[in-house]
């Protein structure tokens, strides 16, 4: 599924800013590392140039966090293989929806949260790539995405409705969107006010409900692309995820 960014049509300057915060990000990428490799129009970016360096001879093995992106890695050279394989990734990179000033994220407007966070989780290293848009004081505007048992998403439905969260089942067109898990997606939107590591244990409490897209205390490296430069923030929250 195509992100918003990508429906609407970025801003030229977002485009660049893209892409030079995913140049930036493959310096973080070395020899023999397993690289976790994310999803959305940043992601892309950073697909290609990591496809030229392994075309010069880099050896990586990388970990796709969607279809999609594993069709681009092949398409590109780039050897992969399953996060079942592997113990842990060294490093894992992709975009975000929405960064605060905390560093805590909502991912998922391209649909593959689910994957995405397992690989966050199960990753030494994590490196987020944005362009300047997406940097927010507070997660409020873009609508957070819940994915969701499709058996029952009529009931969570209800429940986040409940909860006030004005959630809305998403759709391609007149079809339920379907994730690479074949699970559905519910966007609900979330207040400035709401307390996030509270949120996102409140809803990963109610049965099938798979995952958010809240990413909280994942972010290692930010790489911001602001008009001509790529600025890197380094937010000192590396611990132990095991
Ligand atoms: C996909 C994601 C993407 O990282 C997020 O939607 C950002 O996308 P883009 O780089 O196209 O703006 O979470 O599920």
């Amino acid at each position: 599924m195509n992100t918003f960014n990508e429906i609407i049509g970025d801003m030229p300057s977002a485009q660049k800013e893209k892409e030079l915060a995913a140049k930036a990000s493959i310096e973080y990428v070395d020899e023999g590392m397993l690289v976790g490799l994310g999803t959305g129009s940043t992601a892309e970016y950073m697909l290609r140039y990591l496809g030229e360096r392994v075309k010069n001879g880099l050896e990586i093995l990388g970990v796709p966090s969607s279809d999609r992106t594993a069709k681009l890695a092949k398409e590109l050279g780039i050897p992969l293989t399953t996060l079942g394989k592997v113990s842990r990734l060294d490093v894992y990179i992709d975009g975000a929806d929405e960064i605060d000033r905390d560093f805590q994220m909502i991912k998922g407007g391209g649909g593959a949260l689910l994957r995405e966070k397992i690989l966050a989780h199960n990753s030494n290293f994590n490196v987020i790539i944005i362009d300047s848009s997406k940097k927010v004081d507070k997660l409020e505007a873009f609508k957070l995405p819940i994915e969701v048992i499709p058996l029952a998403s009529g009931k969570i439905l209800g429940v986040l409705k409940q909860l006030g969260l004005n959630p809305s089942l998403r759709k391609i067109g007149t079809e339920v969107y379907k994730t690479d898990e074949n699970n559905v997606i519910l966007d609900v939107g979330i207040s400035k006010k709401d307390k996030l590591h509270q949120l996102n244990s409140k809803l990963l409490g109610i049965p099938g409900i798979v995952e958010t897209g809240l990413f909280l205390d994942y972010v290692d490296i930010l790489i911001e692309g602001k008009d001509d430069i790529a600025k890197t923030y380094k937010t000192g929250r590396r611990k132990s995820r095991m």
